[in-house]
């Protein structure tokens, strides 16, 4: 059984203007242990189906069923004790986290509501969190303004993973982050999928981090899927046109080779 299994779901948002149909029958499915990335350009949906996937958008129609569950049949109670176990973290972490909290209050509030622990039982758990993500007890008295943008990161990561989830959304988590720090926020997230046995939906804009994260693929394009697959076939031989589009789009380009002319067995200027 899939961890996760979305059947022909679609998301209509209705507008002045007219119907976006920003997801649009979209069905796939992540196996256990599994890192899906989900790519495609701005506006194609990638955003709107991670909230689908943890019901903080609800679908006009489809299902979705994580761990067996059937997520649109859950009552309001029931729902916020199982999200627990699905979490996700955003592209801004300054802008996701509650500025007026400390770093402490905000990794502990998802235990809070998922009524896990008495208080000496959290703040271990805050401790023990942080630390995983390479954030030390120093922290926890802090504010996310006194931060730098990867170490927001890190608290963002940390309060998505306190609950002990078995699905992470990660929405662009390392767009807003400079290069290095980008990469040393992609090392802690890998070194968690394989410790914790995470499953990732990892959406994203970089297909070369794709390529290096991810198990699987799924490219959107105006709310569909057009093409899905082990990343590796999906990158290297990608057969709709909008991948092809999209991959010729992300070439890394040195001015050098290009006046040279040279290419990598990709094909690629090298
Ligand atoms: N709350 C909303 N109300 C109306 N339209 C919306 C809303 N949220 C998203 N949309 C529309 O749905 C479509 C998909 O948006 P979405 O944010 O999911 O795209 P995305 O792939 O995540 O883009 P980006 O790469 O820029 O983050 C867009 O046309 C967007 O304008
Ligand atoms: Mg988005």
């Amino acid at each position: 059984m899939p961890l996760l299994e979305l059947v022909d779901v679609t998301k209509i948002f209705r507008t002045p203007h007219g119907e976006a149909r920003a997801v649009d029958g979209i069905t796939l499915s992540v196996e256990a242990g599994e890192t899906l990335g989900v790519i495609g350009e701005s506006g194609s949906g990638k955003s709107t189906l991670g909230r689908l996937i943890l019901r903080l958008a609800e679908p006009d129609s489809g299902s979705v069923v994580i761990e067996g569950q059937d997520v649109l049949a859950l009552g309001r109670g029931e729902l916020r004790r199982k999200r627990r176990h699905w979490q996700i973290v955003f592209q801004e972490p300054f802008a996701s986290l509650n500025p007026r909290l400390t770093i402490r209050q905000i990794v502990e509030e998802p235990l809070i509501v998922a009524r896990m622990g008495d208080r000496a039982e959290r703040r271990l758990r805050v401790l023990a969190t942080l630390e995983e993500v390479g954030l030390s007890a120093d922290f926890m008295d802090r504010r996310p303004a006194n931060l730098s943008g990867g170490q927001q990161q890190r608290v963002g990561i940390a309060r998505a993973l306190v609950t002990n989830p078995s699905l992470v959304v990660l929405d662009e988590p390392t767009s807003s982050l400079d290069l290095t720090i980008r990469a040393s926020i992609l090392r802690t997230l890998a070194r968690l999928r394989a410790s914790r046995g995470l499953t990732y939906v990892f959406i994203s804009h970089d297909i070369e981090t794709v390529r290096h994260f991810c198990s699987t693929v799924a490219v959107m394009h105006r709310g569909k899927i057009v093409e899905t697959g082990p990343t590796r076939d999906v990158l290297m031989a990608p057969q709709h046109p909008y991948t092809q589009s999209l991959i010729s789009a992300a070439l890394p380009v040195v001015p050098y080779s290009a006046v040279v002319g040279s290419t990598n067995s990709r094909g690629q200027i090298s």
